[in-house]
């Protein structure tokens, strides 16, 4: 049904006049993460991350590269409120997830990382845990007591982060005696057991052999289907190969963000150029 309006401003329905297939209308889906003019001090003085603006797509990959010191795992962390935990850091600019103010005055930081779960460059279970107990422990701390729920989560879990096949039979040995690609896999299982809207990795495959990389990296591939991801990468084939979209971060500033084939075949800015083709970094 259209509604038209009469000569006198009051609107009408006309049923007679309704097209049969209204066009349906364009929507633009909303980015996992809006964030507008973010800077992240660690001292006063001097911001680590500058006024950046990116709008990161939901149910993709993006990568997040630059030099050292340039400000990619400082701007991961805010993503999560996880730089609160520094003394002394302080964020400004607005950033929202799936349209919803991150930093809003009714927001719980402990929340913040339930909905949105990171990975470490060097992974860390907890060492008095069993392999069980680590993939389990965010339910438990969430009151989840349900057996039959818990073995489920526990499988699908291990499952999607590719260890299951490797540790079902060793469900109750400590997880640090894992090698320390299946140790970074673990904390993969652990992070998406209490099924987060996005996924943070910093590095996640920096200190593993190529097999394990390759693990790691069919892994985004999955999860990506159901999760929004931000990876942080040094190595940038693996941009290449796992990353939807790609930004570059150079000395605090966010230079270049771009699907990831024309940010690596056809840089838009000098400075992403000179990254990418190795004269600097
Ligand atoms: N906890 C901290 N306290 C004070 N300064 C910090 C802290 N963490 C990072 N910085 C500073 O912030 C800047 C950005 O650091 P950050 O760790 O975000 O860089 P990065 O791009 O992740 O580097 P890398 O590739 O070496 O991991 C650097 O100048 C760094 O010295
Ligand atoms: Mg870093």
């Amino acid at each position: 049904m259209t509604t038209i309006t009469t000569q006198h401003g009051a609107a009408t329905a006309s049923p007679s006049s309704a097209p049969a297939n209204p066009p349906p209308v364009e929507t633009t889906p909303l980015p996992a993460f809006d964030a507008t003019d973010v800077s992240i001090y660690y001292t006063p003085a001097k911001a680590a991350v500058q006024n950046v603006d990116i709008q990161i797509p939901a149910r993709s990959a993006t990568a997040i590269i630059g030099p050292s010191g340039c400000g990619k795992s400082t701007f991961l962390r805010c993503l999560n409120r996880m730089h609160e935990l520094v003394p002394g850091a302080k964020m400004t600019g607005t950033i929202l997830l799936n349209g919803e103010n991150l930093y809003g005055p009714k927001i719980d930081p402990t929340v913040v990382r339930r909905r949105v779960g990171m990975v470490f460059q060097k992974s860390n279970p907890f060492p008095t845990m069993s392999i069980k107990e680590n993939v389990l422990v965010g339910l438990k701390l969430n009151g989840v007591r349900d057996r039959a729920f818990l073995q489920e989560r526990l499988e699908n879990s291990l499952q999607m982060a590719a260890l299951w096949d490797e540790v079902k039979n060793d469900l109750d040995r400590p997880g640090v005696s894992l090698s320390g690609g299946q140790q970074q896999r673990l904390c993969i299982a652990r992070a998406i057991a209490v099924q987060p809207e996005v996924l943070l990795m910093d590095e996640p495959a920096s200190a593993l052999d190529p097999i394990a990389t390759a693990k790691i990296e069919d892994l985004i591939h999955q999860l990506k289907r159901e999760y929004t991801i931000v990876i942080v990468t040094h190595n940038m084939q693996q941009a290449t190969r796992v990353a939807d979209q790609t930004a570059f971060f150079y000395l605090g500033k966010l230079i270049e963000f771009a699907p990831t084939r024309d940010l690596f075949n056809n840089p838009r800015e000098k400075q992403t150029e000179a990254y990418i083709t190795g004269r600097f970094g």
